[in-house]
This record gives structure tokens, sequence and C-alpha cells, in this order.
């Protein structure tokens, strides 16, 4: 088995399809314009099943599709059907904001999806406006209903919580997850980029997220799936369903972190806190074979080091503090979380 520098095996690749959404949310990317990647230098689905295969080959058993928003690419659900069959893939999943959802989810479906997560962090239409700054709420709840009809799940949602913000729904988004049987997964806010204006203050920790669930409902504690999701997930003690919190801030899950990246452009990243990536479109489109590809994806894997948030939350409780902006990352929009 592949392993890297802190003998942590490679197991998942969220693959971003494209770095173009729809939204720009404030937590994420907030600016409207941006370096976008060129057409030409966007991967295409035949590159894209090639690189899976061989990641596949490598240990990798789980790949999510990511963007910027993936449902903006063209015809996702032929990317589906081409990563559904292939060997060695047990979970092949989705993270979406969900504004394309009602039309795209029976293809989706059909094409061998099987379940997604959607990000939603208000339930109230002028606070969605106002986070996402291009959003309406309506259609994402349009849309979490036809993925419901067709037959995906299950299905997570996903709260950045931050405080002043909407950290006064935490109890609403619980009830409405309860309601529609979807598994509600809050996050803590986290310094992603370059623009999001981080600040420790609008930071609510998974302890006071948990706080405030428990006030109305008891919880049991289950663990992370595998063992190595960021999420930590709950049972409500009425048979209410299940709950998650991401406390990559607070209690950082670096020493479990299977995942790799692949950018749009193909670059691979080894953190999503990383501030640049190592190139496989050059030997991809370079006439490389599959077995030099794969080689050079294990020579990256076994030098990986990264434990960005382990390092961040040590910084934060040290004398001299952790200053965002003194890090340059790779923008979140061209990761995909
Ligand atoms: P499941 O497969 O359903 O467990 O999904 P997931 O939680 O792994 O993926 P999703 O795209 O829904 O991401 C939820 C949140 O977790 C987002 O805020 C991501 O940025 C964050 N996240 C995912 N992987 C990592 C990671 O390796 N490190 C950190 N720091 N955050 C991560
Ligand atoms: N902190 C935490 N999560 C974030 N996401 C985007 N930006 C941030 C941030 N600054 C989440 C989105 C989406 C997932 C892919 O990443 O809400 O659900
Ligand atoms: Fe928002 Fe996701 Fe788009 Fe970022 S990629 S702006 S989190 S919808
Ligand atoms: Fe993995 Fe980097 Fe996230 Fe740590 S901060 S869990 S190393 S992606």
């Amino acid at each position: 088995m592949l392993r890297d520098g802190l003998n942590r095996p490679i197991q998942d690749l969220r693959i971003s399809v494209t770095d173009r959404c729809n939204f720009r949310c404030l937590y994420c990317m907030p600016l409207a314009e941006y370096d976008w990647i060129d057409r030409a230098e966007i991967l295409s689905y035949e590159e894209i099943e090639r690189l899976a295969r061989i990641f596949a080959g490598l240990g990798v058993s789980k790949i999510r599709l990511t963007g910027g928003e993936p449902l903006v690419r063209k015809n996702l659900s032929d990317l589906i059907g081409r990563l559904a069959p292939l060997p060695h893939i047990r979970d092949l999943c989705l993270t979406t904001n969900g504004a394309l959802l009602e039309e795209q989810a029976g293809a989706l479906r059909k094409a061998g999806l099987r379940r997604i997560n959607v990000s939603l962090d208000t339930l109230k239409p002028d606070r969605f406006r106002a986070i996402t700054q291009r959003g309406d709420l309506e259609p994402v709840l349009r849309g979490l209903d036809a993925a419901k009809q067709a037959g995906l799940g299950p299905i997570k949602i996903n709260a950045v919580i931050e405080r002043g913000v909407n950290d006064d729904e935490i109890i609403d988004l619980v009830e409405f997850s309860r309601r529609e049987g979807f598994a509600m997964r809050f996050i803590e806010y986290m310094d992603v980029g370059n623009t999001n204006h981080w600040r420790s203050e609008k930071l609510v920790s998974k302890q006071e997220i948990l706080a405030a669930i428990q006030k109305h409902y008891g919880l049991t504690e289950l663990g992370r799936e595998q063992g190595t999701a960021p999420a930590v997930n709950y049972r409500f003690s009425d048979g209410g369903g299940d709950i998650g919190v991401i406390a990559s801030v607070t209690e950082p899950f670096c020493g479990s972190c299977t995942r790799a990246r692949l950018t749009a452009d193909g670059k691979l990243v080894t953190c999503l806190f990383s501030s640049t990536g190592h190139d496989l479109k050059k030997p991809l489109r370079g006439g490389k074979t599959d077995a030099e590809i794969a080689a050079f994806i294990e020579s990256i894997w076994t030098s990986r080091q990264d434990r960005y948030s382990e390092e961040r939350w040590e910084a934060l409780n040290s004398s001299q503090g952790y200053r965002a902006e003194e890090h340059r990352k790779i923008e979140m929009i061209s990761l995909g979380g």
C-alpha cells in the first residue's frame, strides 16, 4: 500500500472538474473575477478517467467530484458514467451547491452516482443571497427534493457556521434536516484561500455547535466514517437520524488524512492548504505511460508531510498566534474543499 511520509495511505481522490462557480460565497471566493484556468488547460473527461484509473491502481477507493461548482461543467453525468464502473472504486460522490441539481439529479443518478453532499448554510432567502452573493435559496431546496426523488442517498447537507452570520440557525438547520431525512453536517469556518478574511473570532467551534444542539437533543458519538472522514458523526438519541461536525480548526484530523486532490487543470495537490500542486497534465499529454505517471504520483505521495491544520492549531495556541494572511494558498474554488 502506498503510504506518505507520515504513514498515511492514499485512499481518496477529490477531483475538481472546473474552477468556475455560479456563486461567490463570502467564506470561499468573494471576488467577482479571478485568474480562471484557460479552457485548453482543463482536463477532458477521457483524461480524468485515465488518471482516476491510475489512482485506483495505487489504492484510491473513493472519488469525490467537486469544483468550483461541478454541475456547471457540461454533461457531468458523462464523467459519472465513466468513473462509476472503475475497478476498486467503492464510493463515488459529488459535492455541489445545489443550484443546478433540480435539472440534473435524475441524469446523475442514472449515470451511477449514489450520493451527494449539498452546501446549505441558511434557510433564510435574504441571508442565502448575502452569503452566496449570487445564489437563490428556492432552487437549492427544489434541487434537494429532486435529489431525493431521484433516489440519491444519503444526502448530506454542509453548513459552514460563522459567528454573527448564521450561528443563530443551528437548531433550525437540525430541524430541517431531521424533517427532510438529510444528514446535517456543521463545518467550522476555515481560512481557505487568500481572500476570505478569516479571523478566529468568527469561528464557532465544534464544542459550541454541539452544546447548542445538546440543549434540545441527546446525541451519541459514532466517530468518523472509515476512521478517516473529516466529520465526526453523532446519532440523535430519539432515533431522528445522524449529524456530523467537521472541526478542521479545533480538532484537526491530519493524522488520518488519506485525501489527494486533483485540480481541473491536472495538478495533484497533497493538502487543502497547499500553496502549489504537481503538474500531472504534462506527462499525461506528453506521451508518458500509465506506469510512468503512477511512478510520478508515487514519488509525490511518499514524500508528503502535510499537516497544515495541526500546525495551525499549534500556532493558534502558542504565544505568537496564527496569522492566516501570512500563508499563500491555492484558492478553495480550484480545490473544491
Ligand atoms: P463524505 O465523503 O461524505 O464524508 O464527505 P467530506 O466531508 O469528505 O467532503 P465534503 O466535500 O462534503 O466536505 C465537507 C467539508 O470538509 C468542507 O468544508 C471541506 O473543505 C472539508 N474537508 C474535506 N476534506 C478535508 C481535509 O482533508 N482537510 C480539511 N481541513 N478539510 C477538509
Ligand atoms: N470553511 C469551511 N468550509 C468551507 N467550504 C467552503 N469554504 C469554506 C470555509 N472557508 C465548504 C463549502 C462546501 C465544501 C466543499 O467546502 O461549504 O460545502
Ligand atoms: Fe460557494 Fe462552493 Fe462556489 Fe465556493 S465553490 S463559491 S463554497 S458554491
Ligand atoms: Fe489533510 Fe491538509 Fe486537511 Fe490536514 S489540513 S486534513 S493534511 S488536507
